[in-house]
């Protein structure tokens, strides 16, 4: 054969590699509304940036006539590319080849990205459309799933690892999105769960539709597992772009700066007259967060989920930040198991990626009740108080309205190494509310008094007038200052400027023991 002859022969090789299981299991892929494994690459990636690996691997396996069917590339496509210029390496099921099943080479192929990744400090990310461990290779597959699972936990904290998922993700399969730092579900055409609804019924007799069990809504709304969920694969690919925007390529690196467009001591005049002169009125905190940073571009996440807790990402000045904030218009922002356990994860992304944290705090207190008590509020509330004190990147806190109880403390509080923290001047810093302290601490007066309903209100006032205001905390330095609502953009600014060299590190061991 000639130098010529093979040339030809390879492309031809390579043109049938990029059919994959073949052109009519291409067909019923689309007619389910599903992009193929490299489309999907196409799209998530800048064009012509992605260089494949491995196209060649075939499976070894020789189980139940297996061996007689061979498609190059073997279920998987993977290989790196580019997301507005930065490095980043993808794996991508492959649905058409075995049903997108996970082989023991399938397992090579991602092992071997995934190590790449780590190596050279850059994200990697996983478009995920499997029947799970391809049921001919038994222990092989299962073995596979282990060392990728494996690697998903040691570069935890290393890499960015995110997951998109947009087809089947079943049985033990799912652990792997689940230890990554963000999971996004594509509505309609995905679902995640343990075991599926045929062992539900057998088990348990419970009657339930694969929906109901594990798709999108019910990840994003009921078990917190879904980051976001996307109406197509198209918008799942684009918000992964956007995502990877805000992120750095690895723990050693800060996020990349953008140029700011929007002024750094843009004033907000209305904000000085935002809070509602009633304490329990609610009012929507994404507007202050929107007010706040750049563009009022916010990206948020887990937005359906235990929405008392706001978290996402914006900039400050073209400089990435996370946000958390309690939602005053949800449960009037109380924190929760779910938000606790949301905001927590959160907050410990932001640190391991050195992204500094603002937090905009108006919170009550923990929610009161056997439901939350038995759940475990103890444990699960103490992972929020966790993560606060163990990140060291820089903090910066905003109380707005109320900062009661231990929520105070949990949400960046001075006492956990908060760095800067400022108070609007409607902050109301207590033990407390003041209907519940007075009750407390006067009963017996009440008791006695001649008309306990004044009596009650005067308490009431002279509580307020003490505890419902900024000062005392002030006083004693635990806020840093009450700033000017309308100012608040420009303080936060100039606050994360003088905290950029911040280098705070916590004592040397081998990890912490976060409540789990
Ligand atoms: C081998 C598989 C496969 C698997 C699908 N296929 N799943 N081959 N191993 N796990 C093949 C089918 O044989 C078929 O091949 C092709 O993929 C498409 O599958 P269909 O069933 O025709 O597609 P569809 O009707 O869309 O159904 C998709 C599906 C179903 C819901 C995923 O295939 C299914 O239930 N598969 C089994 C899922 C499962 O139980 N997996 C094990 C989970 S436990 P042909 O040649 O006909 O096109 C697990 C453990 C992980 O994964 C452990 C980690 C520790």
């Amino acid at each position: 054969m000639t130098s010529a002859e093979k040339v030809e022969k390879l492309l031809k090789q390579r043109e049938k590699a990029q059919e994959g299981g073949g052109l009519d299991r291409i067909e019923k892929q689309h007619a389910l509304g599903k992009l193929t494994a490299r489309e999907r690459i196409e799209l998530l990636l800048d064009e012509g940036s992605f260089e494949e690996f491995d196209m060649f691997v075939s499976h070894r396996c020789t189980n139940f006539g297996i061996d007689s069917r061979h498609f190059p590339g073997d279920g998987v496509v993977t290989g790196y590319g580019t997301i507005d210029g930065r490095l980043v390496y993808v794996f991508s099921h492959d649905f058409t080849v075995f049903g997108g099943s996970l082989s023991e080479t399938f397992a090579e192929k991602v092992i071997k990205i995934m190590e790449m990744a780590a190596e050279n400090g850059a994200p990697v990310i996983g478009l995920n459309d499997s029947g799970g461990a391809r049921i001919q290779e038994g222990i092989e597959s299962l073995a596979g799933y282990g060392e990728i699972f494996l690697r998903n936990v040691v570069y935890s904290g290393v890499i960015p690892q995110i997951s998109v998922i947009m087809g089947p993700c079943a049985g033990g399969a799912v652990y792997s999105p689940a230890i990554t730092d963000f999971t996004i579900m594509v509505e309609n055409t995905s679902y995640m769960f343990v075991t599926g609804p045929k062992v539900v019924k057998t088990v348990t007799g419970e009657d339930v539709t694969v929906d109901q069990l594990g798709g999108a809504h019910i990840h994003a709304t009921r078990s917190g597992v879904a980051s976001l969920t996307c109406k197509t694969e198209q918008d799942a690919l684009l918000f992964v772009r956007k995502l990877v925007s805000y992120i750095p390529q690895n723990n050693m690196e800060d996020p990349i700066a953008v140029t700011p467009t929007d002024p750094p001591d843009r004033m907000e005049d209305w904000l000085d007259d935002f809070i509602p002169d009633n304490p329990n009125k609610p009012y929507e905190m994404r507007k202050i967060i929107s007010a706040v940073v750049d563009g009022g571009e916010f990206l948020e996440i887990q937005r359906m989920f235990a929405p008392n807790i706001i978290v996402g990402f914006a900039r400050m000045n073209g400089r990435s930040v996370g946000i958390v904030a309690n939602q005053p218009s949800f449960l009037a922002g109380v924190l929760d198991i779910d938000a606790s356990v949301k905001g927590a994860r959160f907050v410990r992304f932001c640190d391991a990626f050195n992204i500094p944290v603002v937090t905009f705090v108006d919170v009550p207190g923990f929610m009161p009740g056997t439901k939350q008590e038995y759940g475990g509020i103890i444990r699960n509330g103490a992972k929020l108080l966790y993560a606060f004190a163990e990140a060291t990147v820089p903090k910066v806190t905003i109380i707005v309205r109320k900062a009661y109880g231990g929520a105070y403390d949990v949400m960046s509080s001075k006492h956990l190494r908060a760095d800067v923290n400022y108070a609007w001047p409607s902050a109301e810093i207590a033990v407390m509310g003041p209907e519940g302290a007075v009750e407390i601490i006067f009963s017996k007066e009440l008791e006695k008094a001649q008309s306990p309903a004044d009596r009650k209100k005067e308490l009431v006032e002279e509580y307020k007038e003490h505890f419902a205001n900024p000062f005392t905390a002030a006083e004693r330095g635990y806020v840093d200052d009450v700033i000017v609502p309308s100012t608040t953009r420009f303080r936060v600014i100039r606050a994360l400027e003088m905290l950029s060299g911040k280098r705070r590190f916590m004592p040397s061991k081998k990890h912490g023991n976060i409540p789990l």
